[in-house]
């Protein structure tokens, strides 16, 4: 669900999103050219994140758990997926 959007509310630099991930799910491993920030409602799951991934030299993706009230940023463009599998799936 879009809270706040560019489509729906004019928004120019940033957006609002609430989603759910079902047990066992994650997403793509991806990247953004903005900043994100996670704030976690519920559940658990594990943030992989390769920092510095649009550098010469990536280095290893970390594993950092995510948890209930837990909050954590992603710096442009750096590369990561979500999983609520608890372990590294298809990097
Ligand atoms: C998360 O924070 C809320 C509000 O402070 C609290 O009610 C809830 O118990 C917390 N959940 C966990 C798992 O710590």
């Amino acid at each position: 669900m879009t809270v706040a959007g560019s489509l729906l509310h004019g928004m120019k630099e940033v957006e609002v999103w609430l989603q759910t991930f079902a047990p066992g799910s994650r997403t793509s491993i991806h990247r953004h050219s903005c900043e994100v920030v996670f704030i976690v409602l519920k559940g658990s799951g594990t943030l992989i994140l390769a920092s510095s991934s649009h550098g010469p030299n990536p280095g290893k993706p970390q594993e950092l758990p995510i948890f209930s009230n837990s909050t954590f940023h992603i710096p442009v463009n750096d590369v990561h997926q979500v999983n609520t599998c608890g372990t590294i799936l298809n990097w």
